[in-house]
């Protein structure tokens, strides 16, 4: 990502191939702070405004070559939608004015601030930093002619113009913000762009040593290998993974902070990196999409991949079990039970209900290391996609508080997120007649639910939080700018704003 954003708090200073002037819904007028290079461009500027008939809308726009004012090549008057600048219009905005500077081949862009903000502004300066980056975003790895056109048309800088030199030092914080939640964001993504092949288990160690080495005084790794997973009996983990010709592991990522730890977070990822359904095989067309079945430990991943830089006062262990669910005359088969981490037995019913088996060792080995706190980010049910859509998580939970505390987050970052109950009517579904549980409830409806139920069976009393991702970790349509298609990685700035507000 060469991107690089700064402020700027004088319109004299301003050097920049294209600037973009946002116009607030129903705006009739430029904003007061484009007066002055108004008057430098005879008015023409005002006349564009008229003569388009623009109001303000989302994308609405029309430009000029600025010949008058010497150091701004183009001027772009760009609608923003919102009467009020809040961070969630700035992220859209920025990730539009990305795609106009490449548009009209600048190699640079500013942002005039708008007057009026919906939002703190080292929040929108965040949104700013974060949604720019965030909706240039492509995976090229393997169209290498279509990433050099790209790479040619790359916009260098993105200088945010304020009107009051006052405000630089909040605005600056602002950008470094967003820049770390787009990088966090940009490593999931690439993760779960990456076919199944690439991202094996064993990559994702590499990954998770690579995350470790980058900060060895904040950060340390614990890798459990198939013997370990033995050992300990994480029964789930290897019976899903027995399939596979790739070895399962446990991650476990582990940040401290310099001083005592106000709190304790578990954050943990379902690592699946493909699901084939295993021996309940799945449909060819339901498998297509399955290399995002380690969308939750990529988010984790991500999360993990900037906190020492975060540097929270809170300590955070990121886990993820990683295996790939396949079949073969080794896999586990209908009818088996598995007896998991916990103690408990398990009967598989169906072996493509396997992101609760693994998470049901992973979420009890998080509770092993007593944590304040549970959250764990899984692409789990197809029926929380039927429920909810493709682009809102479902988020069950055992407290209140801490659901509550994750859908404000959610807002903020801008993902969208929904509760689900985890009704206790429900639970009767998952007993089983010869093991403590069975995988599957047995019937088509509230499948969400039931799969959360099945979780809460083994996180004890700890407050514990899940997100269901399988709609919203990849993008099949383009309906927000900053989120182009692929994977999204979804969770990773909610996952941020949690660790910040704990
Ligand atoms: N990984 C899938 C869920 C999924 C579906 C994620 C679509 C992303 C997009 C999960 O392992 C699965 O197969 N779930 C089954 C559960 C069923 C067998 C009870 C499902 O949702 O169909
Ligand atoms: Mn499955
Ligand atoms: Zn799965």
């Amino acid at each position: 990502m060469l991107l690089e954003t700064k402020v700027v708090a004088s319109l004299a200073a301003l050097e920049t191939g294209l600037l973009v002037i946002p116009l607030p819904l129903g705006a009739k007028t430029l904003p007061r702070a484009a007066v002055e290079i108004d008057k430098q461009l005879h008015g023409r500027l005002t006349k564009l405004l008229v003569e388009e008939k623009l109001t303000g809308k989302e994308g609405e726009s029309a430009w000029l070559t600025a010949d008058g004012a010497s150091k701004i090549r183009k001027i772009l008057l760009l609608g923003t939608g919102v009467k009020a600048f809040t961070a969630g219009a700035a992220r859209r905005f920025a990730a539009t004015v990305l795609g106009q500077t490449r548009a009209l081949k600048a190699a640079d862009t500013a942002l005039l601030l708008p007057e009026t903000l919906g939002s703190p502004l080292r929040e929108v300066a965040a949104a700013v930093s974060e949604g720019a980056r965030l909706g240039d975003y492509r995976f090229l790895k393997y169209k290498e002619v279509e990433a050099k056109k790209r790479a040619d048309r790359e916009p260098k800088i993105l200088q945010l113009l304020l009107a009051n030199k006052k405000l630089v030092l909040t605005a600056e914080r602002g950008l470094e913000d967003g820049e770390l939640n787009a990088r966090a964001t940009i490593f999931a993504r690439d993760l779960v762009n990456e076919p199944a092949s690439v991202t094996t288990p064993k990559y994702l160690v590499g990954v998770a040593e690579t995350i470790a080495a980058a900060d060895p005084k904040r950060l340390s790794l614990k890798i459990l290998e198939k013997d370990q997973l033995q050992e300990l009996g994480l029964g789930g983990l290897l019976a899903v993974a027995r399939g596979s010709d790739e070895p399962p592991y446990l991650i476990h990522l582990t940040y401290k902070p310099a001083g005592k730890p106000r709190k304790h977070l578990a954050l943990v990822g379902k690592g699946l990196t493909f699901d084939s359904g295993g021996l309940s095989l799945k449909p060819s067309d339901s498998m297509e999409d399955m290399k995002i079945d380690m969308a939750g430990a990529a988010a984790m991943l991500g999360v993990m991949s900037v906190i020492a830089e975060l540097a929270p006062d809170i300590e955070v262990h990121g886990i993820a079990g990683v295996c790939e669910n396949m079949p073969s005359g080794k896999a586990v088969r209908p009818g088996d039970v598995v007896k998991t981490m916990s103690g408990k037995t398990v009967e598989i019913l169906n072996t493509d209900a396997e992101g609760r088996v693994t998470l049901a060792d992973t979420l009890h080995y998080a509770l092993q290391l007593k944590p304040d706190q549970i959250v764990d980010l899984a692409t789990l049910t197809g029926a929380c996609m039927t429920a909810l859509g493709q682009e809102v998580a479902g988020v069950l939970a055992n407290s209140k508080p801490l659901a509550a505390k994750i859908m404000n987050c959610a807002a903020a970052a801008g993902e969208l997120l929904w509760q689900l109950p985890l009704q206790p009517e429900y639970a009767d579904s998952l007993k089983s007649r010869v093991a403590d549980l069975k995988n599957i409830s047995g019937t088509r409806y509230g499948g969400a639910i039931t799969a959360g139920l099945f979780l809460k069976e083994f996180v004890g009393d700890a407050p514990w939080a899940h997100l269901d991702i399988a709609g919203p970790a990849w993008a099949e349509k383009e309906s927000v700018p900053h989120q182009p298609l692929g994977g999204t990685g979804f969770g990773v700035r909610t996952m941020i704003k949690l660790i910040q507000s704990l």
